[in-house]
């Protein structure tokens, strides 16, 4: 099961009490994101002095990486409220009308997956941004009129992990853009003895840089892989975490050096051994692990890519040296004798 995958970047069901604890509340225990924290630091600050509401901000990037974490902490740095909605949670005109009207000024509106508002909540979303008005119609057939009212002037803060698939009139609406990184591992590691301190879990440093390595350069990640190492560290070696202790949970839980789980080392030992290295088309991909072609694209695909694992190429993907490394065997063509035999357990 993808959702039960301890290395996936999407929320787990039993990932939200947890985050909710780990999740900083202040730009200052908001880790790494370099560019867009002093971005936002600075229009924040100005904005504040100017005594105004802040522009509109578009936060996107991968799952797990801060959106929803970046967006209270705007709020926090404001000194307003925050009022969360997502995109398909707004199904008709009538439920954002009512939710702009209850704003108060200065507030944060924040609408996740703001990718997925329909088109006619959108065309009302337009008017309010810009203007801060909203049209209303009033009445049905030839006796309807329409109306306009003062919304307060409030800050859209808009989340989304695809942004390719934001009209080109929503992106121009918004006033600051960001768009958050993958995390470097020190910054991750910063993250997970963060996280230990607020979970009271006795951590070592070189123990918060093992889990650092194998999270995938996602916080999410990293406080998931940290809740399971505290788990076993509790049980078998005192509740203290070092490097040692979280190699071995690490291990034992299957997720190798660079975060890559059993899935993972399946689809790239298909490429390489089903079908010499590839090109393999998606499809034969997806029969030949069990896995479907939508999730291996959507889930395993992108972090294989990322890491130079796999290309995608017009006839299929293909196994590239990388992965050979990582797996222990042989690169075709590549220097040496016989081919390796020694790899990770499928
Ligand atoms: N910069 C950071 N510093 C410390 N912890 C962080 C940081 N970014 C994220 N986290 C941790 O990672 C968890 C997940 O972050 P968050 O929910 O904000 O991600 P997201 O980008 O909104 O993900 P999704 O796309 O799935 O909505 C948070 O609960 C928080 O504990
Ligand atoms: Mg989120």
């Amino acid at each position: 099961m993808i959702e039960d995958r301890l290395t996936a970047a999407a929320e787990h069901t039993g990932d939200a009490e947890a985050e909710l604890s780990l999740r900083p509340k202040t730009m200052d225990a908001y880790i790494g994101q370099a560019k867009a924290k002093e971005q936002l630091c600075l229009f924040i600050e100005a904005a504040k002095m100017r005594g105004e509401s802040l522009d509109h901000v578009l936060l996107y990037g991968p799952p797990g990486l801060g959106k929803t974490t970046l967006a209270n902490i705007i709020a926090h740095e404001m000194g307003v409220q925050i009022r969360t909605t997502s995109g398909p949670a707004i199904e008709r005109t009538g439920d954002l009308a009512a939710i702009l009207t209850n704003l108060q000024p200065g507030d944060v509106l924040f609408i996740d997956e703001i990718h997925r508002l329909n088109n006619s909540v959108a065309e009302v979303l337009y008017p309010a941004m810009e203007d801060f008005k909203l049209d209303i119609v009033i009445g049905k057939g030839p006796g309807a009129r329409s109306i306009r009212l003062d919304l307060p002037r409030f800050t859209l803060t808009g989340a989304t992990t695809r942004a390719g698939m934001l009209t080109s009139p929503l992106l121009d609406r918004f006033g600051v853009v960001c768009r958050l990184e993958i995390y470097t591992c020190e910054e991750l590691a910063t993250i997970v003895m963060q996280s230990a301190r607020v979970l009271t879990t006795q951590i070592q440093e070189d123990g918060a840089v093992e889990i650092a390595r194998r999270s995938r350069g996602t916080p999410r990640v990293a406080n998931r892989l940290l809740r399971r190492v505290r788990d076993y560290a509790q049980i078998r070696a005192g509740g203290v975490i070092d490097r040692q202790v979280a190699h071995d949970a690490l291990n034992l839980l299957e997720v190798d050096t660079l975060g890559l789980d059993h899935v993972d080392r399946r689809i790239l030992l298909t490429i390489i051994e089903k079908f010499a290295g590839g090109p393999v088309g998606l499809d034969t991909l997806a029969a030949a692990t069990g896995e479907e072609a939508v999730t291996i694209e959507d889930v395993y695909e992108p972090f294989l890519l990322q890491l130079g694992f796999i290309n995608r190429t017009p006839r299929g993907r293909v196994a590239m040296p990388g992965a050979y490394q990582h797996l222990g065997l042989q690169i075709p063509g590549g220097e040496g004798e016989e081919p390796q035999q020694m790899r990770f357990i499928p």
